[in-house]
């Protein structure tokens, strides 16, 4: 059983695969972690993000930069953007997303390209969107709590600018996939989305 979450930064879509995989008692992968690694490891090497070459040459990074509280910063978030748009990137980086989703039992992914590319099987699909300010609104909490002084107009340009390049891009933009259910968080409080997520899978699931 493949659950695919897809959809925007900060639409809901990493809370609510998170409580799915625990509903469903399912691992869980947040794929876009693997782009802000690389996108952190090119800065590391110092490299340029927009480089094919050198955004590959940062594919090969150790597994514990996984756990590096900077790669949650909206820096890492900007970097990601940014390497995501080369083929070979999402090419290196497949065949780990890949395997995740088939393990047996099944698995929650949530990214961009998961019901599209990674696992176009998936038994349920979301696709979760929600208004810019919302979005915005929920960033700017997330990084006040995390003592990361950003102001709103900063996170709503940068949400746009990251927006437009994810949807933009030639290789795996971020498109709902034609089967996905799509859930607007836009006015749902935390609680309630993951709730009305885990009805949706359940309708699916039959
Ligand atoms: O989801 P998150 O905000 O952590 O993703 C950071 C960036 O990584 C996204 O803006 C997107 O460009 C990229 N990404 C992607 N494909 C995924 C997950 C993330 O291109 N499956």
């Amino acid at each position: 059983m493949i659950i695919a979450v897809d959809g925007p930064t900060a639409s809901g879509k990493g809370t609510i695969a998170r409580a799915l995989a625990a509903h469903f008692g399912l691992p869980h992968l947040d794929t876009g972690l693997l782009y802000r690694a690389v996108g952190r490891q090119v800065a590391q090497n110092g490299g340029d993000p927009d480089s094919p070459a050198d955004a590959l040459a940062a594919c090969g990074f150790p597994d514990s930069l996984l756990d590096d509280p900077e790669l949650r910063s909206e820096a890492s978030g900007g970097l990601a953007s940014r390497v995501s748009v080369h083929p070979a990137v999402r090419r290196a980086l497949y065949e780990r997303q890949r395997a995740f989703a088939t393990q047996p039992g099944g698995a929650v992914l949530d990214g961009r390209d998961i019901g599209t590319v990674i696992a176009p099987e998936a038994a349920v699909k979301l696709f979760v969107v929600a208004s810019v300010p919302a979005r915005a609104e929920r960033r700017f909490l997330e990084m006040q709590q995390a003592g990361r002084p950003v102001s709103l107009a900063e996170i709503s340009a940068d949400l746009e600018a990251r927006d437009l390049r994810d949807r933009t891009r030639a290789e795996a933009p971020l498109l709902a996939a034609p089967d996905a259910v799509l859930l607007d968080t836009s006015d749902l409080g935390k609680e309630a989305a993951i709730a009305t997520a885990i009805r949706l899978a359940q309708a699916r699931l039959g």
